[in-house]
């Protein structure tokens, strides 16, 4: 089987990448010119962990192509999959302007073409999509019908960024959603190289599925910080609390990492775009709506820390990563940001510095953050710290370290480092949710 991917993001490139890896040919479409070119030069346009090197091999291969043209893809591909981005409304809500627009191009690339061939959607997107809004569109545009002369699946991607090629090859579950029988089939072939189980659903039920699984994560993650907020007034130890509860294994230690709040380009983003639906439909989505909001107090805890010990308004504070997350440059979403605009209202000279998300956070970070390229001309005069991303680096940094570098005032707002050993060597420190 011959395989097209439509959007080059996160889920297109290492999906189309991942399968290139199995054997597949691969075409990935884009329609951004530079993405296409530098998907050409093997560079890829997103940094992800081992990502370069199977790039390189399937470009040089010729097993990989890139191209901005969809009916390219569409007449050589048996499966095509749609993994545009899902960006949200003003309102929270999904907007599906670019998997309207790959549909049409899809759809009317179909007209001429003889062969089955199953348009599979792979972005994230509400439950309905894929039966409501991209199936008509592709009957429409290729004057043909869906089940017969082609076939339409949801398969969603459960990819965390940093492992992502990881995810790929070893997945906990797949999903396929399908509505026919033939596009099933497909997808169970091309997939038959995963040891987990494959769950065969229909596509609103697939795309509800993913929907369900970040919405709990976060929820879990907004859960924990609400507790750890709670044991640190209480003088009660929020690691041995999330240990303790892990333990259960109905529970599961994961994702139980309290911190200044999720972020990234799908947490947040998918979370609000089920509560939109919800609501559209005259539904409350309360538990959702509690997870915004702990999420968006969340980074104001940092700040609250760092007022106990400091007096903001003139003093330099240095942000100690700026990422959502480490082993990424992606800065969507990044408490990073909120975090940095409390401390710029409040009269911070705010200063930052990642080890990879430069540009990236150049672009994104609020007006009057200045950017250092090592963490030592960072730290240089800052008046205190605030640990935004638990980079490695970062992790092995002793008290010694930061008292080298004139820091006298540490807040951690990921938990990495060890408050009483800290407070002991003589700096200040606080750790988010640690009495
Ligand atoms: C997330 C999901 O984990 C993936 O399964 C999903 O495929 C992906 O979204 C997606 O929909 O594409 P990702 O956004 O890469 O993956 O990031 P995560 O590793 O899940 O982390 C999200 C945020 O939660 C980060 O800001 C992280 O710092 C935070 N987090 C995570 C916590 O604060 N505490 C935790 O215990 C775990």
């Amino acid at each position: 089987m011959k395989l097209g991917f439509i959007g080059t993001g996160y889920v297109g490139l290492v999906s189309g990448v991942g399968f290139g890896n199995l054997g597949f040919d691969v075409t990935c479409v884009d329609i951004d010119e530079r993405k296409v070119e530098m998907i050409k030069q093997a560079h890829p346009p997103i940094f992800e962990n081992g990502l370069e090197e199977m790039l390189k091999q399937l470009i040089a291969s010729k097993k990989l192509i890139a191209t901005t043209d969809t009916a390219q893809a569409i007449s050589k591909s048996d499966v095509i999959f749609i993994c545009t981005g899902t960006p949200s409304l003003v309102d929270g809500s999904i907007d599906l302007k670019y998997i309207r627009s790959a549909s049409e191009n899809i759809g009317r690339a179909l007209r001429d073409v003889n062969s089955f061939k199953t348009i599979v959607v792979k972005s994230t997107v509400v439950p309905g999509t894929t039966r409501d809004v991209v199936l008509p569109i592709l009957e429409k545009e290729s004057g043909k019908k869906a089940g017969v002369d082609f076939g339409v699946a949801m398969n969603p991607e459960f990819l965390k960024e940093g492992v992502a090629v990881k995810d790929f090859q070893d997945p906990d579950r797949v999903v396929l959603g399908t509505e026919d029988p033939k596009s099933l089939e497909m997808l169970k072939e091309l997939y038959n190289f995963v040891n987990c189980e494959i769950l065969e659903t229909d596509t609103a039920t697939a795309e509800m599925i993913k929907y369900a699984s970040n919405s709990f994560l976060a929820v879990k993650i907004s859960f924990v910080n609400e507790i750890a907020n709670m044991s640190e007034k209480m003088g009660v130890d929020i690691d041995l609390v999330a240990k303790g509860m892990g333990m259960d294994s109905r529970i599961s230690p994961k994702f139980l990492r309290p911190g200044i709040g999720y972020g990234g380009s799908c947490f947040p983003k998918d979370v609000k775009a089920l509560k939109a639906a919800a609501e559209s439909l005259g539904i409350g989505a309360i538990m959702l709506a509690g997870s915004l909001e702990v999420n968006r107090n969340q980074p104001l805890r940092a700040v609250e820390l760092l007022q106990k010990h400091l007096d903001i308004s003139g003093k330099i504070i240095a942000l100690l990563g700026m990422a959502f997350k480490p082993e990424t440059d992606d800065m969507r979403e990044s408490r990073a940001v909120p975090l940095a605009e409390e401390l710029l209202r409040l009269g911070a000279k705010v200063r930052g510095y990642d080890p990879i998300a430069k540009e990236t956070a150049e672009m994104s970070m609020p007006k009057g953050t200045e950017f250092f390229d090592n963490v030592e001309d960072l730290l240089k005069d800052a008046d205190a710290a605030i640990l935004v991303t638990e980079w490695k680096e970062f992790q092995s940094y002793d008290p010694e370290f930061f008292l080298n570098h004139g820091i006298k005032i540490l807040v951690d707002g990921r938990r990495i480092y060890n408050k009483k050993t800290f407070n002991a060597a003589g700096i200040v420190t606080e750790v988010l949710g640690q009495a």
